[in-house]
């Protein structure tokens, strides 16, 4: 088939980069399944000035010429939690990167997010890969918009246990009262939280396959992995767990991805247990499924993609 036929999947990428969430972005650019519309940053791993640079320069390193826009500096209700023993006191450090090569929207993310919506003949797919801060002010915002939505692809929870506290992954820890807005909102909400994405490592020798293709995205993706490693190694992982990386893979390859259909809350008060996400295994509530939880993968299936991905980049430099 002929690519430039396909009809392709309009999404808008919503995130704090971070080393998994621009490889995240690095797979979605690399796809032509995919459509870009709209890049926003999020209060999340670092500052918003810090993630907002970094996503310009990310776009620029990529060559996504979709409009970019800085996000909401804090949670709805909460202060930010940087995370720099994990993405460094930038956010995203390691290698250089180049200058951002485009102006940022004059729009904020809300409303670039909107008119993005607004535009698009298609229902859009909202790709978040931070706390969810700004997809929950878009909907409380734009309730008439919820059905230019065809789903919201988040990485963020897990429904067996936390990395920020024991209880609550990162991202929905940040802002748990704009995550509880998304779960109730009834678009589709596809989490990758930490059952899956803890299984998404990516080895060292993996990133020597990167690297050996050798463009400069492959390169640059080799060094962030090698980065985001050196946390993780110290803590006991066999290799980067590239979380975000999840929810690109799991639309375009759901056959690698095993998914159950839960109903999920997630828990905003308790003394140990805030920002929890909790599922109901067993239908004890007996309230339909709201959140297509994904639980497993094919490690090796997703390492290859990620090989298969930076290849996409081939011929493309910019300068840094
Ligand atoms: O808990 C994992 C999440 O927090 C990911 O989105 C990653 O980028 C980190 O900041
Ligand atoms: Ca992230």
């Amino acid at each position: 088939m002929d690519l430039s036929e396909l009809k392709k999947i309009p999404v808008i990428l919503d995130g704090d980069p971070g080393h998994d969430d621009a490889i995240a972005w690095m797979l979605t650019k690399a796809s032509p399944v995919f459509d870009i519309l709209a890049v926003t940053s999020c209060n999340g791993n670092q500052t918003i000035e810090k993630t907002t640079n970094n996503a310009l320069r990310v776009c620029t390193l990529l060559g996504i010429d979709a409009p970019v826009a800085r996000g909401l500096d804090r949670g709805l209700l909460t202060d930010p939690i940087p995370a720099g023993n994990i993405h460094g006191q930038t956010g995203l450090d390691g290698p250089a990167l180049p200058e951002p090569g485009m102006e940022l929207s004059q729009l904020g993310a809300v409303r670039l997010m909107a008119k993005a919506l607004q535009e698009s003949e298609e229902p859009v797919t909202i790709i978040s890969t931070g706390p969810q801060t700004n997809v929950a002010a878009l909907l409380l915002a734009h309730p008439e918009l919820k059905s230019k939505i065809a789903r919201i692809s988040m990485m963020g929870g897990g429904i067996a246990y936390g990395n920020w506290t024991p209880a609550a992954e990162f991202n929905i820890l940040v802002d748990p009262e704009a995550a509880v807005v998304i779960f109730n909102s009834g678009i589709p909400v596809q989490m990758c939280g930490l059952d899956v994405t803890e299984q998404a490592l990516i080895f060292p020798e993996d990133f020597e396959r990167i690297r050996a293709v050798g463009n400069q995205v492959a390169v640059v993706v080799a060094e962030w992995l090698e980065f985001f490693y050196k946390f993780h190694r110290e803590i006991g992982y066999a290799g980067a767990p590239v979380h975000d990386a999840c929810a690109v893979a799991s639309l375009l390859h759901p056959e690698m991805f095993t998914i159950r259909d839960l109903y999920v809350q997630v828990e905003t008060t308790g003394e140990y247990c805030r920002g929890m996400t909790i599922a109901d295994h067993y239908g004890v509530t007996g309230k339909a499924p709201n959140v297509s939880c994904v639980l497993g993968l094919d490690r090796q299936a997703f390492a290859d993609l990620l090989v298969e991905a930076v290849k996409a980049y081939d011929g493309w430099e910019v300068r840094v």
